[in-house]
């Protein structure tokens, strides 16, 4: 596929938009826009704007680009709050905290007010009660109630795992049947670890989100999730349908190394 082609497409995951950029400098650029863009627009219409973080490695490009000129100074940040997709079960200061990459990259560089950096706190013994709590804290910020339905993010950042994951919602878990809970505990048998995660419940109801794909080791994935038979059990990435929100793919050249013609 060329270099920032668009492509409308109606497959299984009713993708709204695909693009791909030439590189995983520009990936993170045209991420940085689009998450400006959708930045600026909440903060006109409801005074803030309410952005879901991704884990992993992609995004710290992203992290860097935003927490530089001109997003340094031109975004919003003191009327941002930012939240978290996932967590591993690590304290915030370990190096494979995805809250502590994006503190580094982004949240020291930034004047995100600090009652409105939102951590999932994934290194307590009881992750079923820090679920809940930031299940309320999420319901605060949006001034609903924990028992109701989701709140919308106005964008939630998403990667995809080379086993078809996403946040934390990893093949065959107990978490991609959660119907009711917008964060959950989840155990992850091939990792022999417990992580929290966003369920699809919110996500789905996302105004927008943007999945990030990079690197040619994501090629595989990248072409069975967006060309082979819905299975969301064995490609977690499935469950992600907003109901009505924006879903946008953002993928480099190396990722969509596989794909060809219309998605
Ligand atoms: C995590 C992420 C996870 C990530 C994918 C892709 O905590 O690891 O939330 O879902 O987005 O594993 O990770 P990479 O960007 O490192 O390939």
């Amino acid at each position: 596929m060329e270099n920032g082609q668009y492509v409308g497409s109606s497959t299984r995951l009713a993708i709204d938009e695909l693009l791909v950029a030439a590189d995983p400098p520009a990936l993170a650029r045209e991420a940085a826009a689009r998450f400006a863009r959708i930045a600026q627009k909440a903060v006109a219409r409801l005074g803030r704007v309410t952005l879901v973080l991704a884990g992993g490695s992609t995004p710290e490009r992203l992290y860097a680009c935003l927490a530089s000129e001109p997003y340094r100074t031109e975004l919003p940040w003191h009327k941002t709050h930012i939240f978290w997709s996932d967590e591993r079960a690590v304290p915030p200061e370990h190096p494979d905290s995805n809250f502590g990459m994006a503190k580094r990259a982004l949240l020291d560089r930034v004047p995100v007010p600090a009652d409105r950096i939102h951590r999932m706190q994934a290194e307590r013994s009881d992750l079923d009660g820090a679920a809940s709590d930031y299940q309320a804290e999420i319901a605060m910020t949006f001034a609903v109630t924990p028992a109701g339905e989701p709140p919308a993010f106005d964008l939630i950042l998403l990667g995809l795992g080379r086993d078809g994951h996403t946040a934390s919602l990893f093949p065959s878990t107990q978490a991609l049947r959660e119907t009711r809970r917008w964060v959950c505990a989840n155990h992850i048998p091939m990792l022999k670890t417990n992580r929290l995660t966003l369920t699809p419940p919110i996500l789905n109801r996302a105004m927008a989100i943007v999945l990030l794909v990079s690197g040619v080791d994501k090629a595989p994935i990248l072409q069975a999730v967006l060309r082979g038979p819905a299975d969301p059990g064995r490609l977690p990435i499935h469950l992600v349908r907003p109901a009505s929100g924006r879903l946008i793919w953002l993928v480099d050249q190396d990722a969509a190394k596989g794909l060809s013609g219309r998605a």
